[in-house]
């Protein structure tokens, strides 16, 4: 919870129910939140328990961003949430339709839930996110999973505690999909995963059009938030404890542009530092056409921004750039990255990678390890082409083969493990400053740091120690992770 803690729940309280709801937003939204806490009141009354509900994010940092702010107004209305569908009376998937995976892998988990609920007949699933922004998604769903209770889109979100109240008042399937918005509600309780980091959003949508791709699709037109609402969370969120920010956008380079006193990106970043409290500032992601010499040189002489810029180049061949419609080439690519560490030689530089696209060669490939080789990236994420309806791409008529994709794949793959252990290597035995992030997985006496540059360090400390800076010796290095002890 970040929005002024007291100051919602006073707003919450102040709502007389036995008016209509108001038209206005958030006031209409506190209405009925107020609405469902007499609701989910009564109902865990009934069953002499609390009610649990468990939201799954199956999307990038929006996604996740999204999803705290569902879990912000579960809260709220009083739900106990957990990490264990089993467990729930609720269930709230967060979907992504980027690749078609995505997609398979929540008819799979629907299949699970519709035998949970056989068990459990109050259980109450609702599915949100990017997949629901399309047509031919919500006609499946409607004809063969007739059992989710509440159906909603990108665009509404905010409506969630209104959705709510309209579920628990009816029997059959509630589907609310906005094609578009050019609102942004602000203001809404938020629940964050993590007390000392915090994804921030500074932009919705996508104007890019990239051929293969569907967010823009789902996502809407790019809108971007006032800087000083912005400023305004994250001068809430250092109060609260936060020490690292996320400002998240599909394409922040480009935040700004379109607001009726146009900020850049990188005004908005100098603001964002002067914040007291806040160490560490990340952002994503950059579009490599839109990055400026601004950014760069905001970037260079910062000591809050980290060390690490995620720049997708997606393919190193000028013919399926310009069929992907990623607007720079292969050339205008390498000499940005060459700028940018000329400027800053300690960044760590990521990229998504993508192979078979359409009419894309085994010598395209080619063209693509040989960026990777030269630019030596810390880490990429190589995805084989997923087809996505309406996208410009999956009706290219030179759809590669998936055994010539995957081929491709393999061995793209190997060289970006390669480069990265390489790059990984070269920090072994340095002392460098971590954010001590949480319990390691494997083994609880360890805890794990992020450093600056985005790997991941795992030394032994106190649980006590999370969410603080602490210098770590980077003993060894096993590829991806390190490693080490507290200096
Ligand atoms: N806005 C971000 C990307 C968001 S999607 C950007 O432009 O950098 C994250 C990544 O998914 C993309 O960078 C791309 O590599 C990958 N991706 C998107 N659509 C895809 C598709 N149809 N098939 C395979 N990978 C895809
Ligand atoms: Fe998709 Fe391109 Fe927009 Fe990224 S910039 S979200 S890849 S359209
Ligand atoms: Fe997926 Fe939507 Fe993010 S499609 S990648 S969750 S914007």
């Amino acid at each position: 919870m970040e929005y002024r803690k007291d100051e919602i729940d006073k707003r919450i309280d102040a709502q007389d129910l036995t008016m209509t709801p108001p038209e206005r937003e958030p006031q209409r939204q506190y209405y009925f939140m107020k609405k469902c806490q007499e609701i989910v009141r009564k109902k865990s009354e009934e069953l002499g328990r609390p009610l649990y509900a468990c939201t799954v994010n199956m999307g990038c940092q929006m996604n996740a961003r999204d999803s705290e702010k569902l879990s912000g107004i579960l809260t709220k209305v009083g739900y106990v949430l957990t990490q264990s569908e089993e467990d729930a009376d609720f269930v709230i998937y967060n979907t992504c339709t980027v690749r078609d995976n995505a997609n398979q892998r929540v008819y799979g988990r629907l299949g699970f839930l519709n035998s949970m609920k056989r068990h459990k007949p109050h259980l109450k699933i609702a599915l949100c996110g990017c997949m629901m922004q399309e047509p031919s998604v919500i006609e499946k769903i409607k004809k063969s999973y007739r059992f989710v209770d509440l159906i909603f889109g990108t665009h509404n979100l905010f409506k969630f505690a209104e959705l709510l109240a309209t579920m628990f008042e009816n029997r059959e399937m509630i589907i609310d999909i906005w094609q578009g918005t050019d609102q942004i509600v602000e203001e809404l309780p938020v629940n964050r995963k993590y007390p000392y980091k915090s994804g921030i959003n500074i932009m919705y949508g996508c104007n890019n059009f990239c051929s293969y791709c569907i967010v823009p699709y789902v996502r809407g037109r790019e809108r971007s938030r006032e800087p000083r609402e912005i400023i305004g969370e994250i001068e809430r969120l250092a109060a609260d404890g936060v020490v690292e920010i996320m400002l998240l956008g599909q394409n922040v380079n480009s935040y700004g542009k379109t607001l009726e006193q146009p900020v850049s990106f990188a005004q908005l970043l100098r603001e964002a530092e002067k914040v007291d409290g806040i160490r560490r500032i990340r952002f994503m992601t950059s579009h490599p056409k839109d990055l400026s010499d601004e950014l760069i040189e905001v970037m260079q002489n910062s000591t809050k921004i980290c060390r690490h810029l995620h720049l997708p180049v997606q393919a190193g061949s000028d013919r399926i750039l310009a069929a992907m419609n990623r607007r720079y080439t292969k050339a205008q690519y390498l000499a940005l990255v060459e700028k940018i560490k000329t400027a800053m030689p300690d960044i760590s530089l990521t990229t998504d990678l993508i192979v078979g696209f359409p009419g894309e060669t085994p010598e395209d490939v080619e063209e693509t390890i040989d960026v990777v080789k030269r630019v030596q990236y810390d880490n990429a994420f190589t995805f084989l082409y997923s087809k996505r309806t309406g996208t410009p791409a999956a009706a290219m008529d030179n759809q590669v083969p998936e055994e010539t994709a995957k081929a491709g794949f393999n061995k793209l793959l190997r060289v970006v493990q390669d480069t990265a252990k390489e790059r990984a290597a070269r920090l072994q035995g340095c002392v460098m400053e971590a954010l001590v992030e949480e319990v390691n997985e494997q083994d609880p006496a360890l805890m794990t740091g992020r450093l600056s540059n985005n790997m991941l360090v795992h030394f032994p400390a106190r649980q006590s120690q999370m969410g603080q800076f602490v210098k770590v010796s980077l003993d060894e290095c096993h590829g991806f992770y390190y490693t080490g002890h507290i200096v």
